[in-house]
């Protein structure tokens, strides 16, 4: 499974890199909105930051308007990514940027057939934000469940990437489904670290140890 940080604070995406474990990043007008600076300077230091895909989301509602930010966008780095809304303009989007070579995450994908038809538009990942549908009552894996097994009926390229992940259970399930990438707040990813036993562990083995030296 490929571990993305959903995050714009450089910072949190220095110290995952640092850890080890990270393949890529998403960003959101929300998570952008949250930093000082220029927004396209910040995106170009999250490229530089990690070796892997960096989502970047147009606002435009238009497929057009999309399609012209999504080229600007792409010209920050080779490692953009650019995150389209799933609509109707957004598959006409998806579709001209594939044809021209611009990878796309289909973004705010609430249900298996909406992640079908991005996927038979050619977008590069899907996102299912699964936080969001657990918040209406109703499940956002089983959602991630079906899309997974359609993708694999049909051998589409297209990568789950499960987004709007609220805790380590969602991971655990993902990982379960066979989903290609979960994107992790910070928060969560440091979760899925600890371990009281291995804390406690620690402990009891310096304390022992202590005996050892003297
Ligand atoms: C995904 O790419 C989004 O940035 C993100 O996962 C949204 O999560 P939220 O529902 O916690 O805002």
């Amino acid at each position: 499974m490929k571990i993305f940080i959903d995050t714009a604070n450089l910072e949190e995406i220095k110290e995952a890199e640092s850890w080890g474990i990270l393949d890529g990043v998403t960003t959101n007008p929300t998570l952008l909105s949250r930093e000082d600076g220029n927004f396209r300077d910040n995106l170009r230091k999250i490229c530089e930051a990690v070796n892997g895909p960096v989502s970047g989301e147009v606002v435009a509602l238009e497929a057009d308007g999309m399609v012209k930010e999504a080229r600007e966008l792409a010209k920050i780095h080779d490692n953009m990514v650019i995150k389209i809304p799933m609509t109707t303009e957004g598959l006409k989007a998806i579709k001209k940027l594939t044809a021209e070579g611009i990878k796309t995450n289909t973004t705010l994908v609430f249900s298996p057939l909406q992640a079908l038809m991005a996927a038979k538009a050619g977008t590069t990942f899907v996102s299912p934000f699964v936080g969001r549908m657990d918040d209406i009552q109703s499940p956002g894996m089983e959602m991630v469940e079906k899309i997974v097994k359609i993708f694999d009926n049909y051998d589409f390229d297209t990568e789950v990437l499960v987004a709007s992940i609220r805790n380590p259970l969602h991971i655990i399930q993902a990982g379960m489904m066979g989903a290609d990438i979960c994107t992790i707040p910070h928060k969560v990813i440091k979760k899925l670290v600890s371990h009281p036993k291995t804390d406690e562990g620690i402990e009891r083995f310096l304390a022992d140890w202590k005996k050892v030296e003297k």
